[in-house]
């Protein structure tokens, strides 16, 4: 493990004294209201972490129910063993029976502003249908199904779809390569692919299908892909192979039962970032996820029936899965869903779109709220946001200054903001205020909920002192954990379990003041945090060194006022190629193409050789340390060559 990172930030943080208590109507009317209401939660949760999960359990509809609670030997933990329940049925048919059959479930935005509401009755009914067309496509529980789809209802659909009938679904981010989408393809062995003839983002369309046809070139596993028509972009058929959603469920039935699937029935696959160069597959499963992902929706976010509830993520990424999807629908809620870009085609599209839909809770990423605050105050005064009563961040640490815009000029002052920290791998929220009873600190996620038990300790395992720097660990299972990364148990075992003793290690450090808040000081391996999503930079290291031109490159995070982390890359060049204005261009464009547009780098150096030590291992450190343009501190007597370092500092431009 690296070291912590550096303490001068932690100090930075630590400045922030003043506290929010949460405001008093809210107190008043909350779930769980005033902080010895959470404190009695929380001792619950501590005394018998079983008996508050189990009792979490009853909120949901079972085919059969559990036997134990939970069974775990280091590092495998399963949950509710002996029960069966479906996902799908959860989040949809048992919501038919009572008034919330004809209540909103999706109301949908699409970037050139056309907009669909889709009530649960409609929801299910679609759900039913793609379920059907899946299998009359030969897909049977437990084969894993692909899905590359812009934010459209469909993605929701074919999601619920596949946890209907007990297929694992692996959904890939739009914004991600062909050879992206190949390789996680390629390591689920997946039968279909679920994608679109394109997507709107920023008043282009996103050719999808294209991408699609690429990385089925070589995935062998693939029989079929299914085509959404979304925008009537032309695109091109492979007959026998690809088939148009709309037919599909034109011929197939609404009548398939929901499949009661075991506990521990794989539920999805998604890939994340990690130390390496190969993104990991991290499986979630049924019933502990369901458990955990509908207990937090329903206190983290306070949430009513009479709620319009915005969560911004795309469906690509874990917070889609558990807060646009899975958690909100379980617990019944009017999710809205939007389609394109924060800012497309004016400042305010987001505001409008609170207005419009009278959006009452608002769960976003402190990235977009530092370009919304740099957009200038003029876009959300011009709406009228009164209908927002709830305020979320997650994804990474929340500056005080973006805290405070947040709360002043979105929420009016009157909204409490839950800080929320979780993982892809911790499938549902772990620590976090309770907006009617946790007085929040800006830029601290808070406390562990109730049930959760995390901490902060040395190397050893050992609790680390009020305001000391640590690892930021989970003691105990919780429900929604992930259960593997898919065909690398090792890889789990290795990276999450043994790195401290007998502990869940979240790969993130972290300090806890002297009121026991949670300060998280971001991550300590190699994996960066740009725009709140993670990146590895080995993986852009890869795509690096596979450009023609490049002999050696080191990718590092470097701190950034919107992004929060940019990608800073090193590269050396093979005998022959000079450095060139143009070179570094493509090289930007080349990651873009390997990885995605979000990996693009910020900036790229070009350099005579790269700092190492004595034993050849890039001095990361201290390239960190020059991207960042401060002087290079701590200690140097590794370093292989001192002149490198020098050369490096001066490639300013
Ligand atoms: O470093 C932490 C940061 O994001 C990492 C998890 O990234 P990912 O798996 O992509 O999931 C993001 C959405 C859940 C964490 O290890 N992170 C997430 N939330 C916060 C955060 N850092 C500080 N504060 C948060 N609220």
């Amino acid at each position: 493990m690296d070291p912590l990172p550096a303490e001068k930030s932690i100090d930075v943080l630590l400045k922030e004294k003043r506290r929010y208590p949460p405001p008093a109507a809210f107190v008043k009317a909350a779930r769980v209201s005033g902080p010895a209401a959470r404190a009695r939660l929380q001792a619950r949760g501590a005394k018998a972490p079983e008996k508050f999960w189990e009792d979490a359990a009853r909120e949901l509809s079972w085919d059969k129910p559990w036997r134990r609670v939970l069974e775990w030997k280091v590092p495998h933990a399963r949950w509710f063993s002996g029960g069966k329940l479906n996902v799908a049925a959860n989040c949809l048919d048992r919501h038919l029976d009572g008034p919330r059959r004809h209540k909103a479930a999706i109301i949908w935005e699409g970037e050139p502003g056309e907009t669909r509401t889709l009530t649960y009755l409609q929801l299910h009914r679609e759900v039913c249908l793609f379920a059907s067309a899946l299998k009359d496509l030969g897909v049977a529980k437990g084969d894993r199904v692909a899905i590359y789809l812009p934010m459209v209802p469909e993605a929701a659909i074919a999601m619920l779809a596949c946890a209907r009938i007990g297929a694992v679904h692996g959904v890939v981010f739009g914004g991600f390569s062909a050879e992206s989408l190949r390789d996680r393809i390629n390591d689920a062995g997946a039968k279909v692919v679920i994608t679109a003839d394109g997507g709107w983002r920023k008043g282009a369309v996103v050719r999808l299908k294209d991408a699609v046809d690429e990385a089925v070139k070589s995935a062998p596993s693939v029989t079929a892909v299914v085509v959404l028509k979304r925008t009537n972009t032309d695109v091109a058929i492979h007959e026998g192979r690809d088939h148009w959603w709309h037919r599909l469920t034109a011929k197939a039935s609404a009548d398939g039962p929901a499949e009661p699937l075991d506990s521990e029935h794989p539920l999805f696959i998604l890939y994340t970032s990690g130390s390496t160069g190969k993104p990991k597959g991290v499986l979630h499963t049924t019933a502990g996820y369901l458990v955990q992902t509908a207990w937090t929706t329903k206190n983290v976010f306070d949430l009513r029936d009479t709620d319009v509830y915005w969560c911004t993520a795309d469906v690509g990424w874990v917070t889609g899965h558990s807060y646009v999807v899975y958690g909100p629908l379980a617990c019944g809620a009017t999710v809205l869903m939007y389609e394109g870009a924060p800012m497309q085609p004016r400042p305010d599209r987001f505001w409008e779109i609170v207005e419009r839909h009278r959006v009452s809770v608002l769960y976003t990423a402190p990235t977009a709220i530092r370009a919304f605050m740099k957009a200038g105050d003029e876009h959300p005064r011009g709406r009228d946001l009164s209908s927002l009563r709830l305020l979320g961040t997650v994804g990474e640490p929340i500056n005080p200054e973006a805290w405070r815009w947040y709360r002043d000029v979105i929420g009016g002052g009157r909204c409490p903001i839950v800080d929320t920290w979780w993982q892809t791998e911790t499938g549902a929220i772990l620590i976090s205020p309770l907006p009617g009873a946790t007085p929040a600190k800006p830029g601290s996620a808070t406390l562990p909920l109730p049930g959760v038990d995390a901490d902060v300790v040395d190397k050893a395992g050992k609790p680390v002192p009020p305001g000391s720097g640590g690892y930021l660990v989970v003691r105990r299972p919780w429900p929604a954990m992930l259960r593997t990364i898919w065909g690398d148990d090792e890889r789990y075992q290795a990276q999450y379990w043994s790195q401290i003793p007998g502990m869940y290690f979240t790969g993130d450090g972290a300090r806890k003041d002297k009121d026991g808040y949670f300060w998280i000081l971001g991550r300590i391996d190699d994996v960066l945090n740009v725009a709140g999503h993670r990146l590895s930079t080995m993986e852009i290291e890869s795509a690096l060194v596979g450009h023609p031109a490049v002999a050696e490159a080191a990718a590092v995070g470097r701190p950034d006022e919107l992004l929060g982390q940019a990608v800073a890359a090193f590269v050396t060049l093979k005998g022959g190629r000079l450095p060139s204005p143009e070179l570094k261009e493509e090289l930007r464009e080349h990651v873009a193409k390997a990885i995605g547009a979000i990996a693009r780098p910020s900036e790229i150096r070009f350099a005579d050789a790269l700092p190492k030590t004595r034993s050849g291992k890039i001095m990361r450190r201290l390239l960190r340390e020059v991207a960042a343009g401060r002087a290079v501190q701590g200690d140097v007597t590794t370093l292989e060559d001192l002149t490198v370092l020098a050369a490096l500092q001066k490639d300013e431009e």
